[in-house]
């Protein structure tokens, strides 16, 4: 393997966050910043994989040519994508904060304000993860938690429901860890039932710490 240890594997991420349209011009979102599911795909690239990085609306920029970028909007557009890359995969990692839920109707025009309430139905988008699990061949599969109470219980609980390889548990708990911030402090969870906390790290360290596990449990 050498320097350039996943040289002729494909890895698929998910990054970043997803809209989903209310209206014309406005959606339904959240706070997440791309900066994690980018810097594993910096990290996969300059171990030589080939990378595929699905993400969703943000404005950063990747440094590494060799990275395939393919930008979405809503969690339907992020499912569509992922499941014509995924079937020639070897290691798929859902860094993506997806929406949960999207509006049952987009409004065809700017929902004009009015003087009573205003209620917005909405319905739930497809969970990506779980496709991704129930449809592994013999990809290796890592998705993330982001928990606050009985953080490690639901961890595993996701973990085995979604038929992931690995979890990656980031605790929004922890100062310097999260969303919109450059450190992260996660716990890895394995499916053999390993509980592996870190230390408070650069998102890029992260990254390498978890192909290090992932080359650990799959191609050593
Ligand atoms: O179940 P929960 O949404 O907390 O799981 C989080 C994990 O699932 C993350 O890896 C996230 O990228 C992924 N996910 C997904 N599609 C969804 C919701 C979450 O891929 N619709």
């Amino acid at each position: 393997a050498g320097k350039l240890p996943l040289r002729g594997k494909k890895v698929l991420i998910t990054a970043g966050p997803t809209y989903e349209a209310i209206d014309p011009v406005r959606f339904i979102g959240n706070h997440s910043s791309g900066k994690m599911g980018f810097a594993i795909a910096e990290t996969a690239a300059s171990l030589g994989a080939s990378v595929v990085l699905v993400c969703g609306p943000t404005h950063l920029k990747l440094t590494h040519k060799s990275v395939e970028r393919i930008d979405v909007t809503s969690a339907e557009e992020m499912f569509q994508v992922v499941k014509s890359q995924y079937p020639d995969t070897d290691i798929a990692i859902a860094a993506a904060a997806v929406a949960d839920y999207r509006p049952s109707a987009v409004a065809d025009q700017k929902i004009k304000k009015q003087a009573a309430s205003l209620q917005i139905n909405l319905e739930p988008t497809p969970d990506i993860l779980k496709y991704m699990g129930e449809h592994k061949q013999n990809q290796f599969l890592v998705g993330f938690a982001l928990e606050t109470e009985n953080e490690i219980e639901n961890a595993k609980g996701k973990l085995s429901r979604k038929n992931l390889d690995l979890i990656v548990l980031n605790s929004l708990n922890d100062t310097g860890a999260g969303f919109k911030t450059e450190t992260n402090k996660v716990t890895f969870i394995t499916r053999e039932g390993e509980i592996l906390p870190q230390e408070l790290k650069p998102k890029e360290a992260v990254a390498q710490d978890l192909f290090q596990l992932i080359q650990q449990k799959r191609y050593a």
